[in-house]
């Protein structure tokens, strides 16, 4: 199958099997060594590294002076005898060290200047910068590391290709050039040339288009699909991303959780890994109430309490006047944290500060001895009560919701890195459910979309849509994994009067509401049948199947996190004419 014009095998191929074939072979210097009048290279393509021997008893003069001329990268195409290795000379830490190639000709194909960064490296040797390294993307491309992610990505993606056809989902494009599609980012737009003043945007997601093709009769659709949302990036977050997008119709949530699980079943199996189906459930209060987070990391204990009423008891003064605002106590048990040092609190507090809380009250038990910032209000007994045994310690914080939530969400986290226990599984997913309609605005407490304007209100709840906003929950879901949102999803609105009232909560004006979604609510009144759906964010699941600490490690030319590609340097100026052509103005 590998076999072109030019050669005959991939280097990484070559086995014992192969010993006595005379094969041509093309790759790139990955090291050279000259020994005693033989030169070895390990010659390198996508499929590995294999050892060539240029020796005088089997190699042409000029061959070897050539050989032990080549500079690393070179491109080259070599041509010889697949000969065993002696016993010694054996490498069992390459697929290929049972064997090496006697060269008996040599052509530089693809001469190399020096490398800006090595591509070669010795095991404990640093990474060159990132920064570097992203400007060098081809070269840094070339680390076996990064091909291993993006060759694990190309099967995920075919792998979740044939699932979801299997599952009868057809596969149909969507624009790019298309209107805003609300997901709470900004879009990127795109300036029409021959509209003046008329912008396209980059879709945000697909999703009212896979709605369309619901209404439409497609009954099942999926995309690999491109998305564009011009937000603040992180290690898990991209200006442009890919979902795997899915929606069907005559559905219910338990028939979309069936899709999905499906779909991470299969992609978890093509890494190598066995999980096991239906994900556990809980509700986003449980989970907001429990873990402080709408994406808990299930791996592990150390859930949150509400300790008010035990604590309340005690006459603490600064918990008695944070009380008094609608605050609560709330702490987690810490079992084995008596083991926590001083300065381990001390970075605990200073995490907690960092999310916008303003301390971490705390007390360990160690036998009968209680330290720490709140020890002399606690007796044994009184820990006890609470679920802090000996050797464990007592972590809490008073206040609002919106603010021990956050912070005890990342002082468990800062915990569990700390103490290291043991996961209880491996593999820990589960659907977050029940997720509220809207949520208040940071700034003005006004209702916006806690998912997307388009998601159904559970109906138990529609009652109190107009009433009540903020209790009503939705028909949205969302899969987590190991404390990461992998993707979401929920039931879409079908009543085009429900949806109007939902947009104009968000404080549409009906104007704005037939400017910017009236082709989806005429759309709605052709005939829509039941429909919801849900996105998996592709380059997560890649990124944690990989073992990879960002998602550019597992995408092939990624932005930074200032939005930049630095390899072909977008974005760039454009030049006045081009500006002028799209009838806009630089400031
Ligand atoms: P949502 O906005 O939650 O839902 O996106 C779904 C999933 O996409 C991934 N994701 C990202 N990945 C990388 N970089 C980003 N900037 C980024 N933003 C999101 C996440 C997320 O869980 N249309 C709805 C889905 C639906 O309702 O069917 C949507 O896009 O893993």
């Amino acid at each position: 199958m590998s076999r072109t014009t030019w050669r005959t095998h991939r280097c990484g191929a070559l086995r014992a099997e192969h010993v006595g074939q005379w094969v041509r072979l093309g790759g790139w210097v990955h090291r050279r060594r000259d020994l005693g009048g033989i030169v070895f290279l390990d010659l390198r393509d996508r499929d590995g590294l294999v050892q060539v021997a240029f020796g005088p008893g089997w190699s042409p003069p000029d061959v070897l002076v050539a050989a032990g001329a080549l500079g690393s990268e070179t491109v080259v195409v070599v041509e010889g005898q697949i000969v065993v290795r002696p016993a010694s000379a054996r490498n069992p830490e390459m697929a290929t060290g049972d064997v090496e190639v006697h060269a008996t000709a040599l052509v530089v194909v693809g001469p190399a200047e020096t490398p800006p960064i090595p591509v070669a490296r010795g095991k404990t040797d640093e990474l060159p910068a990132e920064e570097l390294r992203l400007k060098h993307r081809h070269l840094d491309l070339r680390r076996p590391e990064l091909l291993a992610n993006l060759i694990l990505r190309h099967r995920l993606m075919q792998r979740a290709r044939r699932t979801l056809s299997e599952l009868e989902f057809l596969e149909v494009e969507t624009p790019i050039l298309t209107k805003p599609t609300p997901e709470g980012a900004r879009d990127y737009l795109v300036p029409s040339r021959l509209h003046p003043g008329e912008f396209y945007a980059l879709p945000q997601s697909p999703q009212i288009y896979k709605q369309l093709l619901m209404v439409a009769g497609f009954d099942r659709y999926f995309q690999i699909a491109r998305c564009f949302r011009d937000e603040d990036l992180r290690y898990d977050r991209q200006p442009e991303f890919t979902q795997i997008d899915l929606e069907a119709s005559f559905v219910g949530t338990e028939d979309v959780y069936g899709f999905v699980e499906a779909v991470l079943v299969a992609l978890w199996d093509e890494a190598g890994h066995a999980i096991e189906r239906p994900f556990p459930r809980i509700t986003w209060r449980e989970a907001m109430e429990r873990y402080g987070t709408d994406k808990p990391d299930l791996r592990y204990e150390f859930p949150i309490a509400d300790w008010t009423a035990q604590v309340q008891l005690l006459g603490v003064p600064f918990i008695e006047q944070a009380l008094r605002d609608e605050a609560r106590v709330r702490g987690i048990a810490v079992k084995g944290g008596g083991a926590l040092s001083r300065k381990d609190v001390d970075q605990l507090a200073e995490a907690a500060k960092q999310v916008g809380g303003s301390g971490l009250a705390w007390a360990k038990r160690l036998g009968d001895h209680i330290s720490g910032s709140v020890a002399k209000h606690f007796t044994a007994e009184g820990l006890g009560a609470l679920g802090v045994g000996d050797g464990d310690a007592a972590l809490m914080v008073v206040g609002p919701d919106r603010v021990t939530s956050p912070v005890l969400d990342r002082v468990r986290m800062e915990v569990i890195r700390r103490l290291a226990p043991a996961p209880t599984r491996a593999h820990a997913f589960a659907w977050v459910v029940d997720f509220p309609l809207f949520e208040p605005d940071h700034e003005t407490g006004t209702p916006v979309f806690a998912h997307h304007p388009f998601t159904s209100p559970h109906p138990d709840d529609v009652v109190r849509l107009e009433s009540d906003p903020f209790s009503c929950r939705a028909l949205h879901y969302d899969a987590v994994y190991n404390g990461n949102e992998l993707g979401s999803g929920s039931i879409r609105i079908t009543d085009p009067a429900i949806q109007r009232k939902v947009f104009a909560h968000l404080g549409l004006a009906p104007g704005e509401i037939e400017a910017r979604f009236g082709f989806l609510l005429a759309a709605l009144q052709a005939g829509t049948p039941p429909h919801g759906g849900f996105a998996i964010g592709f380059d997560r699941v890649a990124m944690l199947l990989a073992g990879a600490g960002s998602l550019r490690d597992v995408i092939a030319f990624p932005k930074t996190t200032a939005a930049r590609a630095l390899f072909e340097g977008a974005p760039a100026p454009a030049s006045p004419a081009d500006i002028a052509a799209l009838h806009i103005e630089v400031k």
